[in-house]
């Protein structure tokens, strides 16, 4: 019979042309106008998993985008495998700054660029033709399920709840995820930590209505300049985050581990040049890895109000607005952050100002072990795909229900993710390397095969 390996070499272009179809439909969850493509992205992978041989397949409907749920279970007694993924993706804007339209997927340099290429439909779909070719081969190994969702990137609030209300169907012995980066196609790595986040929306009011700004300017306090300096004041000089207690829990690392930490192969000029940046900025007394890695920080997202239309236009504006996160590191808690932040935010409002604080979701969190059996069997087969061990990293991003899946199901997950940094998640021209797909279509098999083996061991 056929390897399983040979049967993806063979599969290569069919995978990608599927992958492309998947690319085509603009799932954005954020956007309710996009609502019927995201059941559509949904239908596409309840499809496709039944195609590879999934059981009791089924789009889970909740109260905003559906979960696609499927499973293979050969023999309760060998482990089960729960995989993770989502099929939402970003929004596309500012949509002209793309090199060709982000639902048209373009094959170029070896890359697949279309919104969702690599974040996350592109690392779901390796999960699927691994599946499936561990099926034409007979060879899986072990149980698995699937729960692919519609919702990461609004926050997972309905996956939550579902996963309480499901928590007796997800039997299981670990979460795969396939979410994340590697640092570089030769250096493989595996996210051990991931941040929380805590994302509130501000809104500042001055007078009761928009002024003329000769008439009422210079005696009127103005809202987006007040707004600016309260934000300007939520870091210091040397860019420690002035909101008191929020570095409150806060876990720092010891000197060996920091030492360890800035092992991590990175070049910051290749950084900057890469940014197009003459020079980084961030904490004091902490590296760029650090910054990213193990530290918290407060990001303006986006800022507006007043008259920003063509030409000018002279007005003291009544409001002005700002959407701003706040990435948390263990032990901080989302909650208590945004308490943090709102009694502050409002505590330094000048009087000449009514403020008011709306959170928005947010997640906890996340270290995971890399003492674990699922830690080493994805260490062991990325290192036999990619001739070189993987190195742990931390990530900067959030994926806020891994913390979520350790506190209602009892379970750790792997982070095994296949990206590069540079793949544009979020930003115009995403894309998603070839390589990076079949690499990953081809660890996924052998993590199947080292986890089975090594839990059978213990
Ligand atoms: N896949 C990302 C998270 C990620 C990317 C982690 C790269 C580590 C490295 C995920 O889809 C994402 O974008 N998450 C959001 C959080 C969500 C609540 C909107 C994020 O990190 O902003
Ligand atoms: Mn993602
Ligand atoms: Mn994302």
């Amino acid at each position: 019979m056929e390897t399983t390996q040979d049967f993806i070499k063979t599969n290569e272009k069919r995978f990608i042309d599927e992958l492309i179809d998947l690319l085509k439909i603009p799932s954005i969850s954020a956007d309710s106008k996009y609502s019927k493509d995201v059941a559509r992205a949904a239908e596409f992978i309840k499809a496709k998993l039944e195609a590879a041989g999934a059981d009791k397949v089924e789009i889970s409907p909740t109260k905003g985008h559906p979960i696609v749920y499927g499973e293979k279970i050969i023999d309760p007694k060998l482990p089960t495998i729960i995989v993770y993924g989502h099929y939402d993706v970003q929004p596309v804007d500012p949509v002209n700054l793309w090199d060709s339209p982000p639902f048209e997927p373009v094959v170029k340099d070896g890359k697949i660029y279309a919104r969702g290429s690599c974040d996350d439909k592109g690392q779901v779909y390796m999960h699927i033709k691994a599946f499936e070719g561990m099926m034409k081969t007979k060879s899986l190994p072990c149980n698995v399920r699937f729960m692919i969702e519609g919702e990461e990137e609004v926050g997972s609030s309905n996956l939550g709840t579902w996963v309480k209300e499901n928590a007796s169907r997800l039997k299981g012995d670990v979460i795969l995820i396939s979410d994340t980066s590697i640092i570089a196609n030769d250096t493989p790595s595996i996210d051990v930590g991931l941040r929380g986040l805590s994302y509130v929306e501000v809104e500042v009011t001055g007078p009761n209505r928009d002024l003329h700004s000769g008439v009422y300017g210079g005696a009127v306090a103005n809202p987006i300049q007040v707004l600016c300096r309260m934000i300007t004041s939520l870091k210091d000089k040397d860019n420690h985050i002035t909101i008191p207690g929020f570095y409150d829990d806060v876990v720092e690392l010891s000197k060996s581990e920091r030492e360890e930490l800035n092992r991590t192969p990175f070049s910051l000029d290749d950084y900057k040049k890469d940014l197009a940046i003459d020079e980084v900025e961030g904490e004091t007394g902490f590296t760029t890895v650090e910054r990213t890695g193990i530290r918290p920080t407060v990001e303006l997202n986006g800022i507006w109000g007043g008259y920003t239309g063509e030409g000018s236009k002279t007005v003291l504006p009544s409001k002005a607005y700002a959407k701003i996160s706040m990435r948390l590191v263990p032990n901080q808690s989302s909650d208590k952050i945004t308490e943090l932040f709102t009694n502050h935010f409002k505590k330094i409002a000048p009087a000449s100002v009514k403020v008011k604080v709306t959170p928005h979701h947010g997640g906890e969190p996340v270290v995971t072990p890399t003492d674990s059996i699922a830690f080493k069997a994805a260490s062991k087969a990325m290192e036999e795909t990619f001739g070189k061990k993987p190195i742990p990293t931390r990530g900067g991003g959030s994926i806020p229900i891994v913390a979520l899946f350790e506190k209602e199901l009892g379970l750790k997950s792997v982070l095994m993710g296949f990206g590069l940094d540079s793949d544009l998640i979020h930003s115009p021209n995403e894309h998603y390397g070839i390589f990076n797909y079949m690499k990953g279509i081809q660890t996924i098999p052998l993590f199947f095969k080292y986890f089975t083996e090594m839990s059978s061991a213990k």
